[in-house]
C-alpha cells in the first residue's frame, strides 16, 4: 500500500514516528531504485531543471516537462508516496489555474503536489485542498525565489525572519497542510519550526532536529554537475562509474573485442552459404 499523505502527516518524531526519508527522482528507474531502498517519499522535485535538465535554476521546467516526469515516476508503482514539485507560476495567478495545475499533476500519477511559500500562498493552498489535493509546503531557502532572493542565499538569518518563518509554517499547518519542506536555514530555526508544529517538517540544509531529511538523487550518488551545497552528504560516486562503464564500452568497441561470440545471435543453417 502506498503512504498517504495522512499517514505521513502522523509522522511526527517526538510522538515517537522514525524520521521520515525523502529523495527525488525523475523517472522509472530513479523511483525504482529508491523505492527498493525503502524511502517513504519519493519528490518529483522541480530540481528537474538542473539535475536533469542542465538548467541554472528551477525557473525553467514547465508543467507539461514536469507532467512528463511524474508519469515516469509513477510507472515505478512505487509504495513510497509520490509528490510532484508544482513549477514556478503555475500556482501564482490565479486560484482555479492553480487547482487546474496541480490537477494536471495528480493525474500524471502524483499522489500530493509541493508549493513554495508561506502567507503569499495562502489562498492557493486553500483552493487546492478544497480540490481534495494533498499539499506540502516549502519554507526557507525556496528556489524558486531565487531572483528576489539576490541568489541561493541561507534564510532566516535574523530573529525576526526566524519568527516570521515560523509563523508562515503555523498558517500553512493550519490551511492543512500535510508536512513542509524548511531548506537552507540555521539548524536551530529547523529545531524550532520543527517544535512549533503538529505536522512533520523534512528538512535540507535546516539540520537534524527535523522529522525527516530530503536529498536531491544526483547530489546523493554524485552524479551533479553543479557543486554540491554544504549541507549535501554524497554517499557514491555513481557519475565516476558510469563515466568508468561507458569508457571501457566504448574501448572494446573501438579494439573489436565487443560484441563478443556470447553477444551475437548464430547464423541460421544455409544462410549464405
Ligand atoms: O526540487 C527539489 O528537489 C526540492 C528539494 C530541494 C526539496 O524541492
Amino acid at each position: 500500500m502506498t503512504l498517504s499523505a495522512p499517514q505521513i502527516r502522523s509522522r511526527k518524531r517526538r510522538n515517537g514516528a522514525g524520521a521520515l526519508v525523502m529523495v527525488t527522482a525523475y523517472d522509472e528507474p530513479g523511483a525504482r531504485y529508491a523505492d527498493a531502498a525503502g524511502v517513504d517519499i519519493i519528490l518529483v522535485g522541480d530540481s528537474l531543471a538542473n539535475v536533469v535538465m542542465g538548467q541554472p535554476d528551477t525557473l525553467h521546467v514547465s508543467l507539461d516537462e514536469m507532467c512528463h516526469h511524474v508519469r515516469a515516476v509513477a510507472a515505478a508503482t512505487p509504495q513510497a508516496h509520490i509528490v510532484a514539485d508544482m513549477p514556478w507560476l503555475t500556482y501564482h495567478v490565479d486560484s482555479a489555474d492553480s487547482v487546474r495545475n496541480a490537477a494536471a499533476l495528480v493525474r500524471a500519477g502524483a499522489h500530493s503536489v509541493k508549493l513554495e511559500g508561506g502567507r503569499a500562498r495562502r489562498e492557493v493552498v486553500r483552493a487546492i485542498l478544497d480540490a481534495e489535493i494533498p499539499v506540502m509546503g516549502h519554507l526557507g531557502l525556496t528556489p524558486q525565489s531565487v531572483l528576489s532572493f539576490g541568489g541561493f542565499k541561507v534564510q532566516a538569518k535574523t530573529r525576526a525572519a526566524a519568527e516570521w518563518l515560523i509563523k508562515d509554517a503555523t498558517l500553512l499547518q493550519d490551511e492543512g497542510v500535510y508536512a513542509v519542506v524548511i531548506e537552507g536555514v540555521p539548524s536551530v530555526v529547523g529545531t524550532k519550526v520543527t517544535e512549533a508544529l503538529e505536522i512533520p517538517t523534512i528538512g535540507i540544509g535546516a539540520g537534524p532536529d527535523t522529522d525527516g531529511q530530503v536529498l536531491v538523487f544526483h547530489d546523493l550518488l554524485g552524479m551533479s554537475k553543479r557543486k554540491p551545497a554544504k549541507f549535501v552528504r554524497q554517499y557514491a560516486d555513481v557519475g565516476s562509474l558510469i563515466t568508468s562503464a561507458i569508457g571501457e564500452y566504448a574501448r572494446d568497441v573501438r579494439e573489436g573485442t565487443f560484441p563478443g561470440p556470447n553477444e551475437a545471435y548464430d547464423n541460421p543453417e544455409g544462410l549464405f552459404d
